[in-house]
């Protein structure tokens, strides 16, 4: 049993139903911490933070290694971060106290090792973004149900939305700038469907000049239904024959 005073993390016991994911035991002292910290500073916290901002940094900068469903994001090299806050969420933790967790975790990761899936680099954001990242993360992360935000521009702007290809490529029709990966305005003229598509569930088949292997998704080729690839392809030939400069002859029909 938990001592009075005691922050408690999980209840003693529960009713029998889903097993939750406990919080990583490495984070209880800094989430205990942090509770006392936000309660006291709630009063003059008015957060300056961005949490639109704070998506379209989250997918460019921290979706490159980490899986959440608002964010559409769905690469595997760190742990997903809904299932890390999602016990968190179920126990009643506010959006502020993640807020501090996610601060504390992107200011001091633990120490790199060769592990990949254990290494996060130290301060992928800092300042403001810091500020914008953490609240967005804070608002999201674990909440059930949770998925990408609707926007203009048909199904295949949709999949574009919603799996984090803008995180990593600029594209002028969907307001993207992500540069980890070629700028898809400048490249996509000329390409044929079955090239573009080969691109998406094959990323490897052919690497593009100049940028590195096995950093874009190797499994949308899984993770999206025929459709939605077909939509998604679709999308990209119209848009990069209105949006790349090259509207002279670039476009091909499907
Ligand atoms: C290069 C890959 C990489 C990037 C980029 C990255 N992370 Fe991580 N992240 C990891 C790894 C690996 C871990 C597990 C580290 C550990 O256990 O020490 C992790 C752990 C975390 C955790 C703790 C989750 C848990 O269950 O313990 C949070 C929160 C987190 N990252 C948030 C972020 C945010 C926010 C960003 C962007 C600002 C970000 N990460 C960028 C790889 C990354
Ligand atoms: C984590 C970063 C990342 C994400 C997410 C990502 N890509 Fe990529 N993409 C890359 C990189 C890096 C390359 C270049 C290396 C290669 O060819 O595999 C690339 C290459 C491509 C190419 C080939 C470009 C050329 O020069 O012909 C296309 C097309 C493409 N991506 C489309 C997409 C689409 C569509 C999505 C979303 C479903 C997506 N990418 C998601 C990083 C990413």
């Amino acid at each position: 049993m938990a001592a009075a005073g005691t922050y408690r993390l999980r209840p003693a016991s529960r009713p029998t139903q889903m097993p939750l994911r406990p919080i990583p035991t490495r984070l209880l002292p800094i989430l205990a911490a942090l509770a006392a910290i936000v309660l006291a500073a709630s009063g003059c916290g008015t957060t300056t933070a961005d949490v639109n901002r704070g998506r379209t940094l989250f997918v460019q900068k921290c979706g490159v290694c980490h899986e959440m469903a608002q964010a559409g994001t769905s690469a595997q090299i760190g742990p997903n971060l809904d299932d890390a806050f999602a016990a968190a969420r179920e126990v009643g933790e506010t959006g502020s106290t993640i807020e501090g967790i996610v601060k504390a975790q992107v200011e001091n990761p633990r120490p790199s090792t060769d592990a990949a899936n254990v290494s996060m680099p130290a301060d992928v954001v800092s300042g403001q973004d810091l500020d914008d990242v953490a609240a967005y993360v804070g608002m999201y992360a674990g909440v059930p149900g949770a998925e990408p935000p609707r926007v203009a521009g048909g199904p295949g702007a949709q999949v574009f939305a919603s799996n984090g290809c803008g995180g990593c490529h600029t594209l002028a029709a969907a307001g993207s700038g992500g540069v980890t990966g070629p700028n898809l305005d400048e490249v996509l003229p000329g390409q044929s469907a079955a090239t573009i598509n080969q691109s998406i569930v094959d990323p490897n088949a052919k690497i593009a000049k100049g940028y590195p292997a096995n950093v874009m998704p190797a499994n949308f080729g899984e993770s999206l239904t025929p459709k939605e690839l077909e939509a998604l392809v679709e999308y990209l030939i119209e848009s990069a024959s209105k949006g790349g400069g090259n509207t002279a002859s670039g476009a091909k029909g499907g």
